[in-house]
């Protein structure tokens, strides 16, 4: 996928360096280099970049069960957002997604991530449940949202 010299590709081992680079800086945890690969390897799992023609901007990784996906991390690079790419990235997904022909799509947000929050409801997700004191930052115990849409668009 092409959109204005962007390119969207299935992550390849050699890009693993720069994705842990993005995911360490701009999130409060960051998996292992093993994490990653089994996430490149694994049949039911989808590990894609988001890049300009020079560096890797931000990711997505997911787990698939049948018609099923839940997003596990969708990040842009810190010095790379407000410009657009969450958005381009997401749209990016859910169009790779139904082409594999998943249709239900979850994924999990800390309540008080208005950002990405903004995102997911600006592209059709629709909050289902919560999950109480789902994630820990520092010694903060902060609820999650559980977010579900059903990726039916043309
Ligand atoms: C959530 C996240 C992926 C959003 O990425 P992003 O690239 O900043 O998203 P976008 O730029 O597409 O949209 C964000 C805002 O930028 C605005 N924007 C879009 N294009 C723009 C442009 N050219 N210039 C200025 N602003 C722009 C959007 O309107 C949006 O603003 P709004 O929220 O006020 O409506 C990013 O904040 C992130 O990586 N967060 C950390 C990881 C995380 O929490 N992930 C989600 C949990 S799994």
């Amino acid at each position: 996928m092409n959109d204005e010299g962007m390119y969207f590709n299935s992550a390849k081992t050699n890009d693993i360096k720069n994705i842990i680079e993005i995911m360490r800086d701009g999130y409060h945890k960051c998996w292992d280099k093993k994490f990653f690969l089994n996430l490149i390897e694994n049949k039911n799992s989808i590990l894609y970049i988001l890049k300009d023609k020079k560096n890797t901007v931000g990711f997505v990784a997911g787990i698939i069960s049948d018609a099923d996906c839940d997003i596990i991390m969708m990040i842009i690079d810190n010095k790379s957002r407000q410009k657009g790419f969450g958005s381009l990235l997401l749209s990016s997904t859910l169009c790779l997604l139904k082409g594999m022909g998943i249709t239900n799509i979850h994924l999990e947000v800390a309540v008080n991530n208005t950002r990405a929050i903004d995102l997911y409801e600006k592209n059709g997700f629709k909050r289902i449940n919560t999950r109480e004191s789902y994630y820990k930052y520092n010694e903060t115990m902060i609820d999650a949202a559980l977010y579900q849409m059903v990726n039916t668009k043309n």
